[in-house]
């Protein structure tokens, strides 16, 4: 897994994958054409990919809103969705994309296989990788490329995402501590993507606070340790929201460069992180038992 992180950058997807913008399934023709919504949807290490494009989405002002889907449950009544599942056999991914369908909702698929590449839409198949959370790289990046594709979105792509150890040691102390994590609402994908590598490498708890709701009443009860995020690309009003909890509360500050060569960078480095804290405390990264044993039992 810590050999996965390091290998990221080969991972980004250097070239627009190929994909079919008009298909018929069970007789009826989907047209994938710019809709100003985007559905995004997925679970976990892959639902991750949603989140991060809602979070770029608005900063760079992209022609389309993004909504994430994290629910077997879909009510969308027009748009595109991105159904994103590494292994192809999540339930909820899965329902939700049959139910974009059955909507009249064209879907295209982001798998390394499983049954979200059988139900007969435009699929992009990523190399895998030792974990869903450890191919975040191919799957952020094939979902870029759809949207280039569909709406010429412009984005850059990093050559690589240069290693930090000194990063790496800061994210260990202070994640080690067991903090809460609080970013503004214009970085929450990044905030989750930490939350969840904390939960499933470390296997530790993480809450998470995102301003400015938070400031509205966690605000009352915070106490340290926190881990604050915070960019030069995010508006001021946020900005200065993250600097007055740090004021009031304490808690150490991380800048993360809000492009896809920034964004990817800072999680490989929490990445390794989270698995090394587990390692050191004789803790497997890459085994996630009790998620194994809940999709088991339903
Ligand atoms: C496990 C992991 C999980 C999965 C999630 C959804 O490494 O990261 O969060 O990503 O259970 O499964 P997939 O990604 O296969 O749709």
């Amino acid at each position: 897994m810590i050999e996965d992180y390091m290998r990221w950058e080969q991972y980004i997807l250097r070239r627009a994958p190929d994909f079919e913008l008009k298909y018929d399934v069970g007789g009826r023709r989907y047209e994938i054409g710019p809709d100003d919504r985007v559905y995004v949807a997925g679970m976990g290490g892959s639902g991750v990919v949603g989140d991060l494009l809602r979070d770029l989405s608005a900063l760079y002002d992209w022609p389309f809103d993004v909504v994430v889907v994290k629910d077997y449950f879909f009510r969308g009544r027009r748009g595109l969705m991105i159904a994103v599942s590494y292994s192809g056999n999540t339930v909820e991914t899965i329902t939700a994309a049959q139910e974009a369908l059955r909507r009249g909702i064209p879907v295209v698929a982001i798998t390394t296989g499983g049954r979200l590449a059988e139900l007969g839409i435009p699929t992009i198949r990523v190399p895998k990788a030792s974990a869903p959370r450890a191919a975040l790289p191919q799957m952020f990046t094939a979902a870029l490329w759809v949207l280039r594709r569909i709406y010429g979105i412009e984005f850059a792509l990093p050559d690589s995402l240069p290693y930090d150890s000194a990063l790496e040691e800061r994210l260990k102390s202070v994640i080690s501590r067991r903090p809460t994590i609080v970013a503004p609402a214009s970085m929450q994908g990044v905030a989750y993507r930490v939350k969840n590598e904390i939960n499933e490498n470390a296997k530790m708890d993480s809450p998470v606070e995102i301003l400015p709701e938070a400031h509205h009443n966690w605000i009352e009860g915070a106490s340290s340790p926190l881990m604050a995020l915070t960019s030069e690309q995010i508006p001021l009003e946020h900005r200065r929201r993250v600097e007055i909890t740090v004021d009031l509360v304490g808690g150490e500050l991380f800048k993360v460069d809000m492009t896809i060569g920034g964004v990817l960078t800072f999680l490989k480095h929490v990445g390794l992180a989270t698995a090394k804290l587990a390692l050191e405390r004789g803790i497997d990264p890459l085994k996630t038992p009790r998620i194994d044993l809940i999709k088991q039992r339903l």
